[in-house]
């Protein structure tokens, strides 16, 4: 493979009134994808090709920054150079064992033509799946400390696309995605508010990734990687097709405060033929750097439960004792985290092989919960009901790990306060995985979740996580670019609307998650807590129920992927029922991953494989669907024991949602299997090789769970 610089005569076209245009060209491994950068009357551009169709039509670069001349125009090329690498890398956990990182790269160095020679330089990778580019500031006499009011990038796309998005909220990434039209981007239409905790200012703008369908069934996706120490990049709908790059402020309007030397984040945009390529790229994890961690004995994927839904459907609370601060006056139920309880639990994930007990609402500070309140949370007192010398000692000889919980509310300086302590304390107990919360508007007032100022923060947390051998699944995060390979205890985040949203709100859409690994998804771990099997929980709320059948829950465990992934329900509606074996057997981490069909928003069918196992998982939106499955993915030496979790014969998601229906059979890879969703439904397969076949259906479970056995 050869990387090019040649002058395109069909490129000059475009640059009818320039004087001096350097115009440089890279392909990608495979030669199918293009990208061509230039300076266009001294302004930078680019553009990117698909086999020779153009994706990506000529866009700027470039940025304003704050009292001083703007970076985006009068520059010269002062060197461009190429580079080819190669390489196989093996994440600690994920959706792969091995990965391959193969790209073509070019860095352009410029400079401004005028007394302050100032310098910016561009370096793109091209990948056989899409592209990045990022900005680097050299370090320079004329460009020392510098603030950013505005990254010029711009994404000016080939046609009016359908697209997958979620507002641009500064705070959240907890919405419903929206279907439309590029042109028809507006959030006006939906979930616009700007107060407390959600800040959608700008209505014509969404949040990365967006998904996108072109008219040739071409599948892209613009996301961001490696966003370490910079604000949130949005994507303003502009005219002509274009997207905008429009960063999360400041207080002040600033959005980037940056000191050269310094690299902006990388850029990305996936290119691919089918809906399950942009699912299995890695280009997102390449754009990052390899780990500097030595030890890392302490990461482990697991599965855990939780005292959680308990306190989202209304069986218990966070809090303890009297309502405070601006909601005194509400009425709590029972406290949830106390030893006692806490100690079901740890039995419960004993007895089932579940490694981890989340507990939240364990220490003081609850009381206090409200938008006025702040400052509570010391993050290391618990409640006088629960002891958590006691709870870690119990959980040890039991062999379970306690997840623990830090909810701080919004209130980060309260939090940066006490961090070192609370992991200091969480590591001397032997925890060694903790829930991050930030439900609430950030304090200092006037702060964004997505602004530069948080995003530091964020990574400040998992560093000190780190260095107290603390894994971290962040709820309310920044979203996830791809850091996990730098920092593989950043294991999973929230940033969705999860399954909580089924226990107090009106739900999520039978399509949502039809949706997710598409977009979400792209992004990194999804801490989604599936696993629901009282899907109607009537017993405690009559109106909120979860939208999916029984075997859909379980499929989720296939379709999305989390290293710490929650069984979320309640333990007493696990207990005898047999497709808790489903969940009880998924493993958290894999050797690799297969999307064997899909259609965004309609359905998708996952299969991953760790050793000689395989699983499937296949969920449907607010239609039925069947299918024929090729298993030639099987081992073509083995036979297999296939165990099949599907909607019940009599299912309806909507009046009885948990029937479902167990079956084991043998197959081989030459076999096919049809599948069979009903409306929001789903199918859950295992096939495990007949060397590791256990039988786990007792006659009793068959009689009771399985008529069709
Ligand atoms: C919101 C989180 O997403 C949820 O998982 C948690 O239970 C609550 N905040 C309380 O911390
Ligand atoms: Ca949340």
């Amino acid at each position: 493979m050869k990387t090019i610089i040649k002058i395109f005569s069909v490129f000059l076209l475009f640059f009818t009134t320039s004087c001096s245009n350097d115009i440089t060209e890279l392909t990608s491994p495979d030669g199918k994808i293009s990208l061509s950068f230039a300076l266009l009357d001294g302004k930078p551009i680019y553009t990117v090709n698909y086999q020779n169709k153009c994706i990506i039509d000529t866009s700027s670069l470039g940025f304003q920054l704050k009292d001083m001349k703007a970076l985006d125009g009068n520059f010269e090329l002062e060197r461009s150079s190429h580079a080819n690498f190669s390489e196989i890398w093996k994440p600690l956990w994920g959706e792969s064992s091995e990965i391959t990182n193969k790209y073509c790269e070019l860095l352009l160095e410029l400079v401004q033509k005028d007394d302050q020679q100032r310098k910016l330089n561009i370096r793109f990778r091209v990948f056989d799946d899409g592209i990045g580019f990022r900005y680097e500031f050299p370090a320079q006499e004329n460009l020392k400390d510098f603030v950013i009011t505005d990254e010029l990038s711009e994404f000016k796309l080939k046609g009016d696309h359908n697209c997958w998005w979620i507002p641009a909220d500064y705070d959240s990434y907890e919405y419903s995605y929206n279907s439309t039209k590029l042109s028809e981007i507006d959030s006006r239409e939906y979930n616009y508010y700007q107060s407390g905790d959600r800040h959608i200012m700008n209505p014509k703008a969404v949040n990365t990734p967006i998904t996108m369908q072109t008219a040739d069934n071409l599948f892209l996706s613009i996301h961001e990687a490696a966003l370490i120490d910079y604000a949130d990049m949005t994507l303003e709908v502009k005219e002509n097709n274009t997207l905008k790059a429009d960063l999360c402020p400041w207080p002040d309007g600033s959005k980037v405060h940056a000191s050269a030397p310094f690299n902006s984040p990388w850029r990305t945009v996936l290119i691919t033929k089918t809906p399950g390529e942009l699912v299995t790229s890695n280009l997102i994890l390449n754009l990052n750097e390899p780990t500097k961690l030595n030890d890392v004995s302490w990461i482990e994927p697991m599965k855990y439960i939780g005292i959680w839904w308990e306190m989202h459907i209304g069986k218990s609370s966070w809090g303890r004792g009297k309502v405070q601060g601006s909601w005194s006056g509400l009425e709590r139920t029972t406290h949830g985290a106390t030893t006692e309880n806490t100690k079901k639990y740890i039995d419960f994930a004993s007895a089932s092989g579940i490694k981890g007990v989340l507990i939240e609402g364990w220490n003081t500070g609850w009381e206090y919960w409200g938008v006025d309140t702040t400052g509570f949370f010391d993050f290391i007192t618990p409640y006088d009901d629960f002891d958590i010398y006691e709870v870690v000692r119990y959980a040890k000889e039991k062999g379970v790990e306690i997840v623990g919980h830090h909810e701080t509310a919004g209130d980060v300086e309260n939090y940066d306060k006490r961090l070192e302590a609370a992991f200091a304390f969480y590591n001397k107990i032997g925890i060694r995985a903790v829930k991050t919360g930030y439900a609430g508007p950030i304090r200092p007032v006037g702060y964004f979740h997505h602004s530069q100022y948080m995003v530091r923060h964020y990574h400040r947390v998992v560093e000190t996580a780190a260095k107290y051998k603390i894994m971290i699944d962040a709820h309310e995060p920044i979203k996830d670019t791809g850091e996990r390979r730098t920092f593989p205890n950043f294991m999973t985040r929230e940033g969705v609307r999860g399954t909580e949203y089924e226990a107090w709100s009106e739900g999520n859409s039978p399509e949502h998650t039809t949706i997710l690994p598409f977009t979400r998804g792209l992004a990194g771990p999804i801490d989604y807590t599936p696993g629901i099997f009282d899907l109607t929980f009537d017993k405690y709320k009559k109106t909120e129920r979860v939208h999916t059948t029984l075997a859909k829950q379980l499929a989720l465990y296939v379709t999305l992927y989390s290293p710490l992934n929650m069984a979320a329900d309640l333990p007493e509606n696990y207990k005898g029922n047999l497709a808790f074996e489903f969940i009880k057997e998924v493993p958290v981490t894999w050797d690799e991953t297969k999307v064997l069909d899909a259609k965004i928003g309609d359905y998708i069918i996952t299969a991953r494989r760790l050793g000689d196992e395989w699983y499937i998982g296949a969920i449907t939106d607010e239609n039925e669907f069947t299918s024929s499955i090729s298993l030639d993915f099987l081992n073509p030496e083995l036979r297999y024991n296939a165990k099949i979790f599907s909607d019940g014969d009599d299912v309806n998601y909507d009046t009885n949602p948990t029937s479902i229906k167990i079956e084991q059979k043998e197959v081989i890879g030459k076999d096919r299997i049809h599948i069979k969703l009903a409306v929001s439904g789903g199918t859950g397969l295992i096939y495990l090789p007949f060397y590791f076949t256990i039988p786990i259906f007792s006659e009793s479970h068959r009689n009771k769970f399985c008529g069709n056995l």
